[in-house]
């Protein structure tokens, strides 16, 4: 199988480049990727030199780039590119339209030409909108409310269109949160954890109790492996764990494994808009067979080992106080 793999350098693209690779090792993978400030070859070195991995840099939304892919066809394209970070969609996001629905968008279109088989379009629970007790199914409305999300939701529906009226074949996933290895450490787990290690406090937005659905990036790669070898085009599907825990549960989790007291919490201004509750059901992708294997205080202890055995990988990355900056870009910009 030669499989393509966009958005490949990031956080979970890498981590199911290593998954194909482990698992498949006679596949052929193209890893296709822009380079923005998330994506990180570094993830790869361990695979770099193996005759079945190739880097191609390149942007979904540039037809040009694309054009660098016209000599290979695909028997699927898994598309994990985008941007990603709701901070960063509040104070940039026009970049966020660019990637997430023009990218997409130019994605279908490769994936109508023949170029690849059939797309898997990794998309989010964040494009349902907020929910205060209810589980989002995948015929949910979409009501997004960051520009992140709306981006995403953007993507999503045109590849609903391309399903409907091109037959295109596509399958879209919508995700819960991921940690695991090589998240960039903006993220909240990531950032909590690096942040301790270096003596830090975890920033908490608003009073913590927001509430997150966690899933481990194993898990998420074997869900996408059944989508890619199982599931028929056209299908919609819900990825999630049933593991929700408010933010401040997290952080007290995070700190009990590095056996700190709650003076190393910090909590400041919530972030502009900040979704309540995400919280997804995954009865239909359990029917096909998968199950999570990993219980989130086993996730989070393998999580924590890894970043604290991967100090020169993270380190090199945080070149701000994240926090600093969105508070002081978001008082700049009036959005406090
Ligand atoms: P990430 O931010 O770690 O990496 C994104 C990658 O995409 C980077 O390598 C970047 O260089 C690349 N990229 C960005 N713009 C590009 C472009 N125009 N062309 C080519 N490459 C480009 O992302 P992640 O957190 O691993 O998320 C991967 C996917 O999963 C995204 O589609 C995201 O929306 C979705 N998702 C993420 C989460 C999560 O918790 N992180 C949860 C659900 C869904
Ligand atoms: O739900 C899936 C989504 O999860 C993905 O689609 C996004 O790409 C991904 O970034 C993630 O979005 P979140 O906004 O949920 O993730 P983040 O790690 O930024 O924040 C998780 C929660 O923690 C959220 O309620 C905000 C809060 N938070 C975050 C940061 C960075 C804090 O309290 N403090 C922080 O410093």
């Amino acid at each position: 199988m030669k499989l393509l793999i966009t958005g490949g350098a990031g956080f979970m693209g890498s981590n199911f480049i290593h998954y194909l690779l482990n698992n498949y090792p006679d596949y052929q993978i193209v890893n296709f990727d822009k380079l923005t400030y998330a994506g990180n070859l570094d993830n790869l070195s361990h695979v770099e030199n193996n005759k079945n991995y190739q880097f191609i840099q390149g942007d979904i939304a540039s037809q040009a780039d694309l054009k660098k892919l016209k000599k290979h066809k695909f028997d699927a394209l898994v598309n994990y590119a985008a941007e990603t970070h709701v901070d960063r969609s509040i104070l940039s996001p026009l970049e966020f339209s660019h990637t997430n629905a023009l990218g997409t968008h130019e994605l279908l279109e490769f994936t109508r030409r023949g170029q690849a088989k059939k797309m898997i379009q990794i998309s989010t629970d964040e494009v349902f909108g907020e929910t205060q007790t209810k589980e989002f199914f995948e015929d949910s409305p979409m009501r997004p409310n960051s520009p992140y999300s709306a981006s995403k939701a953007a993507g999503d529906l045109m590849c609903a269109a391309y399903v409907r009226t091109f037959k295109t074949p596509v399958i879209v996933a919508h995700s819960c949160n991921f940690y695991g290895p090589y998240q960039y450490p903006e993220k909240f787990i990531a950032l909590s954890v690096t942040n301790l290690i270096q003596g830090k406090k975890i920033p908490i937005y608003g009073s913590g109790s927001n509430v997150r659905e966690w899933i481990y990036t194993q898990d998420h790669c074997r869900a996408i492996d059944l989508l890619l070898h199982q599931a028929e085009t056209g299908r919609v599907f819900n990825i999630g764990t049933q593991e929700r825990f408010t933010n401040l549960e997290i952080a007290e989790i995070i700190l009990k494994k590095f056996n700190l007291d709650k003076s190393r919490l910090e909590f400041i201004q919530d972030r502009p808009g900040h979704d309540f509750r995400y919280a997804v059901n995954s009865d239909k992708l359990k029917k096909l067979g998968w199950q999570p294997q990993t219980k989130f205080m086993q996730g989070i202890e393998q999580t924590i080992k890894w970043y604290q055995e991967h100090q020169s990988w993270w380190r090199k990355l945080q070149d701000k106080n994240y926090q600093q900056y969105y508070q002081a870009q978001y008082k700049a910009k009036g959005l406090s």
